[in-house]
């Protein structure tokens, strides 16, 4: 699939433009598109994920049930002959992060770069047999389900029915009743905002391929907050104690006592830029495992050097071609305020950048591939080309000599 765009809609999302998606249905009501990847061709097959089912650094899940025969499922790696000796009728294999582990197949969530790219949490992709299916459930988070090979009958019901029950390792929904049934063939797109209750069944064998985006707790926040105020001085300093007033029961904590607690805790919250930067390190954390950054990213501080155009690091830098961004690698970008520096989270490790770096960087993290012209402007400075030169090293950004025109703009 080469071309997206119709008009000013989205072929992805049925001609309509990303601004009238998110206003009206994102979050809010299902949307199904007939051929939004029209002709595609899934870059796996069935055969191809049970593969990858054998490594043990594959989350994948078996899950086996009917109708009329309980679900319950078997978490991965599997052996050959859990496939090899798998019945003929509902069976279901799904596979986590599949963008993440083939790169090659990380062009799909590419269509859905109208959303924040931190968004994106993996591309999990199911093959299977026909009848097969995970049961009735909701999911907490929205989802894009893409027809892959053969078809599938999905069917939705009304927010808010049906019962949660856990059963066989399965959290499924009781009393699950449809409300809309679609049978979908490859290239049909079905949008799934959180808590809409769906079921999704092979007719024929299968793969769907589910673009799953994040959702992200107050807990998660507060967690990141809490991870960076480990690393704050301040925060790591002894709050000074109240001092009593008066006789009264030991253990009681007054009034006073409490507001002084209080007060401190307040004040930690009241740095606006100290929560800027615990949300863009947080929402550009990643799962564990994929690409794991240093915490304290001291490596990366490049600061302005004495590094001279002859600096071998500086010459190693393509000319011509593609940058392009590792399908693991979660980014934030946050800019500078009159007071502090501009930064940029990647895999929830933070860098400052100083200012003649930070075009370069809103450059870079415009769309997953930057043609390596578009970046010149900005690689004028040694350091900055250095900067350039580790991401390449790291592998967290990797050089590939397509034809490239083009600029930053998404
Ligand atoms: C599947 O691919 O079978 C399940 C996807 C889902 O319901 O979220
Ligand atoms: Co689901």
């Amino acid at each position: 699939m080469t071309e997206t765009r119709r008009e000013d809609g989205l072929r992805v999302l049925g001609g309509l433009s990303a601004a009238a998606f998110l206003g009206d249905y994102w979050q809010r009501r299902p949307l199904l598109v007939r051929q939004a990847f029209p002709g595609f061709e899934p870059p796996l097959d069935g055969g191809d994920l049970a593969g990858l089912a054998l490594e043990d650094t594959v989350e994948s899940r078996l899950v086996r049930g009917s109708a009329s025969q309980p679900w319950r499922v078997r978490h991965g790696p599997f052996a050959e002959g859990d496939f090899l000796q798998a019945p003929e009728r509902d069976w279901t294999l799904l596979v986590q992060d599949v963008d993440k582990h083939v790169p090659d197949a990380a062009w799909i969530t590419d269509a859905f770069d109208f959303l924040p790219q931190w968004q994106l949490d993996d591309l999990m992709v199911s093959y299977a047999v026909p009848g097969g299916s995970v049961g009735p459930h909701v999911d907490r988070y929205d989802v894009f389900l893409l027809q892959g090979h053969g078809v599938r009958r999905w069917q939705i019901g009304p927010p808010g029915s049906g019962r949660e029950t856990l059963s066989g390792g399965l959290r499924l929904l009781d009393g699950f009743e449809a409300t809309d049934t679609w049978d979908l063939e490859p290239g049909d797109l079905l949008y799934l905002p959180p808590g809409v209750p769906h079921h999704g069944v092979a007719v024929t064998a299968c793969t769907t391929w589910s673009i799953g985006l994040r959702s992200v707790s107050a807990l998660d926040l507060l967690t990141g907050l809490v991870d960076d105020l480990g690393r704050d001085e301040q925060a790591l300093a002894p709050i000074p104690d109240t001092i009593p007033t008066g006789r009264r029961p030991p253990a009681r904590l007054t009034d006073r006592d409490l507001a002084h607690w209080r007060a401190a805790l307040r004040q930690l919250l009241a740095d606006d830029r100290q929560l800027d930067r615990a949300i863009a390190r947080t929402l550009s954390g990643n799962k564990p495992g994929f690409l794991e950054t240093d915490d304290e990213a001291e490596d990366l501080q490049i600061l302005p050097s004495a590094a001279t155009p002859s600096d071998p690091d500086v010459d190693r830098l393509p000319s011509a071609g593609l940058l392009v961004r590792h399908p693991a690698v979660r980014l934030t970008l946050l800019p500078a305020t009159a007071d502090d520096a501009a930064r940029l989270c990647i895999n929830g490790e933070e860098q400052r950048l100083p200012l003649h770096r930070f075009a370069l960087a809103d450059c870079l993290c415009g769309k997953r591939q930057v043609p390596v012209a578009a970046l010149d402007g900005h690689l004028t400075s040694a350091d900055n080309r250095r900067w350039l030169q580790q991401l390449l090293d790291r592998g967290l950004w990797e050089h590939q000599s397509d034809q490239g025109g083009g600029n930053c703009q998404r």
